[in-house]
């Protein structure tokens, strides 16, 4: 009997699931003629038994396609699965036993589950439950404990670069403010990495508190000096004034409600009110989820899916699939579920970024507005 590997992507999508795929079901099934099955929809198709087999041709030629083949859902979690009843509420059910007897009558050896925290988490539960399970780490948010990377930061921050640097030129000929707001939850690594590589002069992170008073300053600053446009590349995640983050919407389905954005059009109104400034906010939303994946992201996702497929046809369960360094490694499951990997404000490109001249909207004596005055004869 050949082996027989199962796979499924859950949660957001991003850039790179399909190479995933591509990657360690032709690794499976070259290496040991594997036989995989995909689930469909993430953990709902397993609970809801949904497959579908792949075959050699059908993970062919999608090395490049954005989403995933296989579809995906951030809402099915077998544990605490959302049932729609007549009258329009949501229930919830565990219907992990049920996930655990179609897995069983899949009569696959080892479920590879592609996927964020709230995947992995779940990947770890269903292991306890006997599913023996593999994870990759996946999400544009970059904030997975124990990888140094997820395929799709890249692919994200790629499109969030090309956004600052549109931004730029509509900035200068206005001379106005111009505001990115980007996705990342909690975390600031994408408005870190695309503010470094867009030049942006203000970069908000949810893990720096900011204070708009010194923003304004500090716009108003660069503006006396010569400067007259600014860019101000805002993470979705950042603290308002009050403390409260902005929620755009909250799904009541979903196991994590909170949808967070609208943070631009906040600072777009306090920056116009403080500085006089002309001042335009964008939200680049789900953009930075779509489309092609970067080379960078490529060879990541095909670095996981291989590696993930080797763990899965040796037996070795109960891990996921990390790069530290330049090597990949493998986690321990229980080491990864629940814990989130955020950008510590000491981080050496917060450093980097302080250093060229950018403001974080943090206390005065740390800013470098006065060492950008001296610089520029203010
Ligand atoms: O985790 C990925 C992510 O894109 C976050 O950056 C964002 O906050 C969230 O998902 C958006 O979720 P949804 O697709 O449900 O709106």
């Amino acid at each position: 009997m050949p082996p027989r590997l199962a796979i499924l992507t859950g949660g957001g999508d991003c850039p790179g699931l399909n190479a995933v795929i591509r990657a360690a079901a032709k690794t499976a099934m070259l290496e040991q003629q594997a036989e995989i099955i995909g689930f469909e929809d993430g953990f709902a198709g397993l609970v809801e038994n949904r497959t579908r087999w792949l075959d050699y041709l059908s993970v062919s030629g999608i090395l490049t396609q954005g989403g995933t083949i296989l579809g995906t859902n951030n809402r099915a979690d077998p544990f605490r699965y959302p049932i729609n009843g007549d009258d329009g509420a949501v229930r919830f059910e565990d219907l992990s036993d049920r996930a655990v007897e179609n897995f069983r009558a899949s009569k696959a050896d080892c479920l590879i589950a592609v996927g964020g925290d709230g995947t992995l988490t779940i990947a770890h539960k269903l292991m306890q439950k006997g599913i023996p399970c593999v994870g990759v780490p996946k999400t544009i948010d970059n904030d997975l404990y124990g990888t140094d990377q997820s395929f799709g930061f890249d692919s994200a921050v790629t499109t969030a670069t090309e956004a600052v640097d549109k931004l730029h030129t509509t900035a200068q000929a206005h001379h106005r403010v111009m505001i990115l707001e980007v996705m990342g939850r909690n975390a600031g690594w994408i408005a870190l990495h695309s503010g470094l590589a867009g030049g942006g002069d203000v970069i908000l992170v949810p893990e720096i508190p900011y204070r708009i008073e010194i923003v304004a300053n500090f716009l108003l600053t660069r503006r006396r000096a010569g400067k007259r446009f600014s860019i101000v590349v805002v993470a979705e995640g950042v603290r308002a004034a009050d403390g409260k983050q902005v929620v755009s919407r909250r799904v009541a389905d979903a196991a994590e409600p909170v949808r967070l954005g609208g943070i631009a059009y906040r600072l777009q109104d306090e920056i116009e009110q403080a500085t006089g400034m002309s001042t335009r906010a964008v939200i680049l939303g789900h953009l930075q989820r779509g489309g092609t994946p970067t080379p960078f992201d490529r060879v990541l996702a095909s670095r996981f899916g291989h590696e993930a497929a080797l763990l899965a046809l040796r037996g070795q369960y109960g891990f996921m699939v990390g790069l530290q360094g330049n090597s990949i490694v493998h986690i321990p499951l229980q080491d990864v579920a629940g814990r989130q990997r955020l950008l510590s404000p000491d981080h050496e490109l917060v450093s980097l970024a302080r250093s060229l001249g950018t403001c974080f909207g943090d206390d005065c004596s740390r800013c470098t507005i006065a060492r950008v005055c001296r610089a520029t004869g203010f």
